[in-house]
């Protein structure tokens, strides 16, 4: 394994949280990186932040290639890992074959959507060397077999079931599994018997790190922002701001 994914493995043996931020591009990768963020995720979220789809199942393999190879160049310490979009990984051998494409662009590790019925493939890819990230809870590539985003774990058999998926991913050989979208009393004990960590997204704070989209954590998204986020900075306004004073200036001039 890279020697960059050390610190992230050890973490939760530890008892230290790990922040990881999406990033898809270089300045935003460098940034992150400088800030000491410890994991830079290049999520399929690229699809609807950056690339202005509805949702996360238009991104295809040559979008996420692209990307990781601007973040890779631009986070020089922390590890980066790439989410493989839908349909990339369907069997363990596309698995192996996109994942692969991912560390040949600057990854350090994929991260893949399921649970149990996905441990095939976890284990494939572990098997070839390429570290993997879970991801259980909401699942956001299949949001259109759900009908919408959901909440998860709200009865004791649907915890039971979130454990057991936790459990399936981590025995695959996972090196940390994303739990999105999960009732927040659900996570302490997901957190608790896994020995992996548990990295939330609108899970709360039981959990051994946390993810954001960066568009999120930034307002640079001005359009949407989900309602578990508070923003720390309001980048779209700024921009939009100097682009009108710009506009303004030039138009001034005539
Ligand atoms: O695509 C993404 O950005 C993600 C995070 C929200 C975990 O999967």
């Amino acid at each position: 394994m890279n020697h960059r994914l050390e610190s992230f493995c050890a973490a939760k043996g530890q008892h230290r949280k790990i922040a990881m931020l999406t990033a898809y591009d270089y300045p935003t990768a460098r940034l992150l990186d400088e800030a000491g963020v410890d994991i830079v995720l290049v999520g399929d979220s690229l699809g609807m932040v950056v690339l202005g789809y509805p949702d996360t199942t238009w991104v295809t393999m040559a979008d996420m290639v692209h990307h990781i190879r601007a973040v890779a160049r631009g986070a020089g310490r922390a590890p980066v890992v790439g989410d493989l979009p839908i349909h990339s990984y369907d069997t363990p051998e596309q698995a192996v074959f996109n994942g692969r494409q991912f560390i040949d662009a600057g990854a350090h590790a994929v991260k893949l959507e399921g649970g149990a019925d996905h441990a095939p493939q976890i284990r494939a890819l572990t098997e070839a060397g390429i570290p993997v990230v879970g991801h259980i809870g909401l699942l956001p590539q299949s949001v259109r077999e759900e009908g919408g985003y959901k909440v998860k774990g709200k009865t004791p058999e649907a915890v039971q079931a979130l454990i057991n998926d936790g459990l399936a991913v981590q025995e695959a050989g996972a090196i940390g599994v994303v739990v999105e979208c999960v009732k927040h009393e659900a996570m302490r004990p997901i957190t608790e018997a896994l020995s992996i960590p548990t990295i939330g997204i609108a899970a709360g704070e039981d959990c051994d790190g946390q993810v954001l989209v960066v568009h999120d954590l930034v307002g640079a998204f001005p359009w949407f922002t989900p309602k578990f986020v508070q923003p720390l900075a309001q980048t779209g306004v700024e921009i939009r701001e100097a682009a009108a004073q710009f506009v303004a200036h030039v138009h001034g001039a005539n």
